[in-house]
């Protein structure tokens, strides 16, 4: 895959030495989330945009090729991307587009190729080809567009036949933002309204990047509509887009500053969606001392600073609709609850299953590794924390960058070195976590 950037994460191990107390500032690089989607409407769109922030790890990477395959110009410009669109018009690409780890970009793009006439062939490595896709395929196929499972029913490689969608009114069986983003996008081309309905409010970033984007989309509550353009061109504007830094990044360190007394830690220029942010409640309940400071010069998404003064946690409970906004930091909230004092009991999180990883799975069975008391249940976890972790464990990923990184940030609580194997997958979302690691470690009191 051509990169536009060397990224620096070479080894596929680390060796995590425990952390004492620090002082530090640092800023994470752009919201994965985001950058997906500003690639796709950049991409489609009419001119050059202009991207500050954009995430240049393997995921949205996977996304900027495919937009590229797709007619999309790409180009790194000093620390902006440049993105020359096409002008509202997929051209069929001529090669199937291989998607690697990333499930926002084949589910996404799912639904923008819909509109592309003509075959799209899709696939990704291992983990993405065992992730479920009957939960686009549905939709799509209910506006018309067949989607033909190439080697085993439900899951990549699929292939995508595009054309011009029909209208839908689409009731989502689960809350994820990848289903929903999917059938709007493929909405975009549709003839007529189509509308989402969402069970739990799960994050918007697709709603809001195509508003700014000016394209007809309005959200009411729960529902978000949009308008198609009966298979025609769309029409998007050149834009500035701003990337805010990564909450999902910036996670670890809040959990690497929370649990540890004595530690002060400011992340400066990080996204503050409200959809995105449930780990601030859910770290406070825990007795966490976080303050949220939000720029209010920003425009688009919300973003500004957070600080966290580190003490003492005790247990609670995490379930319902807060999991939907703290999806991707139920590890990393793992490990806060392995370091609280009492039980933490996390429910309704049976999608962690399906991420890159089965992620109740893999933490339980890492969390054990560290001498924490887990029990793991079908839809979560029961964690029993203690402020003292042994350390000198070997903690396996598994593939799956999050899994990688919060073990990491368990393992500076630990009293003794202990190694994090399958390390490199952490390119896919955060290069440079091992950077700001090192500052956190040349900051100590
Ligand atoms: C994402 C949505 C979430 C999240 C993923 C990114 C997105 O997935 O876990 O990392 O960018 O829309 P689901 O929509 O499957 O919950």
């Amino acid at each position: 895959m051509s990169k536009i950037a060397d990224n620096c994460l070479a080894s596929n191990r680390w060796t995590v030495n425990p952390l004492s107390s620090f002082d530090a500032v640092l800023r994470v690089p752009g919201d994965k989330s985001i950058s997906h989607r500003v690639a796709m409407l950049a991409g489609l769109g009419s001119g050059v945009s202009r991207i500050s922030g954009f995430l240049e790890g393997d995921d949205c990477l996977c996304t900027v090729n495919a937009m590229r395959q797709m007619g999309a110009d790409v180009e790194r410009q000093g620390c902006c991307l440049q993105i020359k669109g096409t002008g509202g018009v997929l051209r069929q690409p001529q090669m199937q587009l291989d998607l690697g780890n990333s499930g926002t970009s084949i589910r996404l793009l799912a639904g923008l190729v819909a509109g592309c006439k003509g075959r799209v062939v899709m696939t990704g490595d291992d983990s993405l080809r065992s992730r479920p896709m009957r939960r686009i395929s549905d939709p799509l196929a209910a506006m018309g567009i067949k989607v033909e499972y190439i080697e085993r029913e439900g899951y990549a490689p699929l292939v995508i036949n595009g054309g011009v969608p029909q209208s839908i009114d689409y009731q989502l069986p689960v809350a994820s933002a990848q289903v929903k983003s999917c059938v709007l996008l493929a909405g975009l081309w549709a003839e007529g309204v189509s509308t989402v309905e969402e069970p739990a409010p799960c994050r918007d970033h697709t709603e809001m990047a195509l508003i700014k984007a000016g394209l007809p989309c309005e959200v009411a509550g729960s529902v978000v509509r949009v308008s198609g353009s009966s298979g025609n061109r769309l029409d998007i504007p050149a834009l500035e887009w701003i990337v805010p830094g990564d909450f999902s990044s910036a996670a670890f360190w809040i959990v690497a500053a929370a649990a540890r007394p004595g530690a002060v830690l400011r992340v400066d220029g990080v996204g503050l969606n409200p959809r995105r942010i449930a780990l601030v409640d859910i770290l406070r309940r825990m007795g966490a001392d976080i303050v949220v400071i939000m720029d209010e010069n920003a425009s688009g998404e919300p973003l500004g600073s957070i600080i966290v003064r580190g003490g003492a946690l005790h247990g609670t409970v995490i379930s319902g609709n807060e999991i939907p906004n703290a999806i991707d930091e139920i590890p990393v909230l793992a490990v806060a609850a392995a370091l609280a004092e009492g039980v933490t009991e996390i429910r309704d999180a049976a999608e962690l299953r399906v991420k890159e990883s089965d992620r109740i799975t893999v933490m339980s069975d890492n969390l054990k590794q560290a001498g924490v008391g887990v029990e793991s249940r079908a839809d979560g976890m029961l964690i029993e924390g203690s402020s003292k972790i042994p350390g000198g464990g070997v903690f396996d990923s598994h593939g799956d960058h999050r899994i990688a990184m919060s073990m990491a940030v368990l393992a500076t609580y630990g009293r003794a070195p202990s190694s994090v194997i399958n390390t490199a997958c952490v390119n896919t979302s955060y290069p440079g976590f091992v950077e700001n690691l090192q500052l956190l470690r040349d900051n100590q009191n």
